[in-house]
């Protein structure tokens, strides 16, 4: 078997003395879709961080396309191709929606207007309110800022932690949509949402975290169809 295109292998850290990852593995292919469930405080957003090169492993590595990454700083991971969208603080609020978009593209040297207009395309509201302070804009809105801000790094993985944190049903379908839009671009998606149902539905491979570890692991549909999932996870 292949190796997958992003891997945390058998992670292991914390902040403290403590463990927060207790050996999980959380993996991406190309072009897929990654979820990652679990309870609040299961170290979701942790394992986002290790993989992002934000927490120093005690245990594990992390590989991208096969190299191991796990020294690296996120400065360096950016440049390898990996954007995170933290769960929160993740835009400039006082900042226009389109200089959150050029701040994304800071350590590009090359036409960043291909991308800009991409993102726009995507996401058409943003180019309406492009003048804008980001702040100013709804929950879903600047959803799409944070995540238009990742895209124009040109990443090869885009990592979002809850990104329909707060949003309407609505809005987190459109969301959603749009992120399918995106992985079937190549770029292989890993995030994390506490809308477990939905986003089970969109993912092609699906985590259960429990404690900093993986308690049941499969595809979208796999974990909709365990019962046991289902009963402690997906309210029945
Ligand atoms: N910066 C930090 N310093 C110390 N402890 C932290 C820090 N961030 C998180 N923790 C603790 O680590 C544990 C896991 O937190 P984490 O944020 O990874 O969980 P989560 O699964 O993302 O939860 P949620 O669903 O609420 O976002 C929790 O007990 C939390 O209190
Ligand atoms: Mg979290």
């Amino acid at each position: 078997m292949s190796e997958p295109f992003l891997i945390g292998e058998a992670m292991v850290g914390g902040y403290g003395a403590a463990n927060i990852l207790n050996g999980c593995t959380i993996a991406v292919e190309k072009g897929e879709i990654a979820v990652i469930v679990g309870p609040n405080g299961a170290g979701k957003s942790t394992a986002m961080k290790a993989v992002f090169g934000m927490l120093r492993l005690r245990g594990g590595h992390v590989r991208l396309d096969g190299q191991d990454i796990s020294a690296l700083s996120p400065q360096d991971r950016v440049a390898r191709g990996m954007a995170f969208v933290p769960q929160t603080h993740n835009i400039f609020a006082s900042m226009s929606v389109e200089e959150n978009l050029e701040m994304g593209a800071f350590l590009r040297r090359d036409d960043i207007r291909p991308t800009l207009e991409m993102v726009y395309h995507l996401f058409p509201i943003l180019r309406d309110k492009r003048h804008q302070p980001a702040g100013e804009l709804s929950g879903g809105q600047r959803q799409q800022v944070a995540v238009g801000r990742a895209l124009m790094t040109q990443p090869k993985v885009l990592m979002l932690d809850e990104p329909t944190a707060g949003v309407s049903p609505i809005v987190m379908d459109e969301l959603f949509d749009r992120i399918i839009e995106i992985a079937r671009t190549g770029i292989s998606i890993l995030m994390v949402e506490q809308n477990a149902r939905q986003a089970l539905m969109i993912a092609d491979r699906g985590y259960v975290l429990v404690q900093g570890a993986n308690r049941f692991t499969g595809t979208g549909a796999e974990l909709m169809a365990d019962p046991d999932v289902r009963r402690t996870f997906l309210g029945g």
